[in-house]
């Protein structure tokens, strides 16, 4: 099957109370875990690539590896940029074979996000490639943007109509509480999301989807592997997963997952290199590792997304 876009998945998920998950895609053996998750459910599945795993992987790797999986897997797969920072980044991932982009232009004053989300949904629509656009700032790090806590700032609601309208994006990123990375809370403070402002986003944006970033929930059970085997991840704290779920339930019809996976395959390695330590074939350790990708897929398909059987 060839990649598809969101439009139709969104659709589906809106409509029935669930959402799709958008993972974090850099080499062979996560995109291997992923699909193979999405297979076994059938799943409708978001890979997406951000500027560092373009730099990283390069974007014509990533693009052939992606379209193997859908070819072999037949699953409605869409290749999305994550955090898109400028025009010329969409513009060459629209041009090289993605079927969704994110503009991120939530650090902008607002009238500059307007203006560059709608240069970009105008090129992106040209070319049947469709756009997530960002209002309101997340706490965390990705890539070369550092927020800190006290500059994260909540999606205003009495924003996003207009911002939608003039931008004709197709997906909006709220803030409502979650963060980039492992440490989204501090020790001791009780994690909660701004639900109140997401059910005000929904009522003004009727039908239309609203997208998480941040959304692990830095699932202890791997801390621990990691912290066992020498890792060092204390005070690590997630978003619980029966919020994710309730998001899921309303508006939310994307949901961003990076770190979970980041923790699941560093863990296995760690594990596997501490119990073999005479084992060198890089494929000992990439096997436990790519099985621990698809086991936290499955986990969040099952557990907050919502859509196993809606491939
Ligand atoms: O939101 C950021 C994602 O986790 C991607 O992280 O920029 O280190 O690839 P990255
Ligand atoms: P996490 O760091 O919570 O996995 O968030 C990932 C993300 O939002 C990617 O855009
Ligand atoms: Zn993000």
């Amino acid at each position: 099957m060839p990649l598809v876009t969101t439009k139709k998945m969104f659709e589906d998920a809106y409509k029935g109370g669930y959402a799709v998950g958008a993972f974090n895609v850099n080499n062979m053996e996560i995109i291997q875990g992923i699909v193979q998750a999405g297979e076994k459910l059938n799943a409708p599945l978001i890979l997406q690539v951000s500027a560092g795993a373009r730099k990283y992987a390069n974007h014509v790797y990533l693009v052939k590896l992606v379209e193997a999986a859908s070819e072999t897997s037949g699953l409605p797969i869409a290749l999305h940029l994550d955090h898109g920072p400028d025009f010329e980044t969409c513009k060459s991932c629209i041009d090289g074979g993605f079927t969704s982009v994110m503009i991120d232009g939530s650090h902008f004053p607002y009238e500059e996000n307007v203006a560059l989300t709608k240069k970009v949904v105008e090129y992106a629509h040209a070319h049947g490639v469709v756009v997530e656009g960002e209002l309101g700032q997340l706490a965390g790090i990705e890539d070369d943007v550092n927020v800190s806590a006290e500059d994260a700032s909540f999606t205003k609601p009495e924003q996003v109509q207009d911002f939608v309208e003039r931008t004709g994006v197709d997906s909006l990123a709220i803030a409502i509480g979650t963060s980039h990375g492992a440490y989204k809370f501090k020790p001791g403070q009780k994690p909660q999301l701004r639900f109140d402002i997401l059910e005000e986003v929904g009522k003004r944006l009727p039908n239309f989807p609203i997208v998480l970033h941040g959304a692990s929930s830095v699932v202890p059970e791997f801390v621990h592997t990691i912290n066992k085997y020498g890792g060092a991840l204390d005070d690590a704290i997630g978003i619980p997963e029966e919020m994710l779920r309730q998001a899921a339930t309303m508006a939310v019809c994307k949901i961003n997952i990076d770190s979970d996976l980041r923790l699941a395959m560093t863990a296995a390695i760690r594990e596997y290199m501490a119990e073999n330590p005479k084992h060198f074939d890089p494929r000992q350790y990439l096997a436990p590792a790519r099985a621990a990708i698809q086991g936290m897929v499955e986990h969040k398909i099952e557990t907050v997304l919502g859509c196993a059987g809606k491939a």
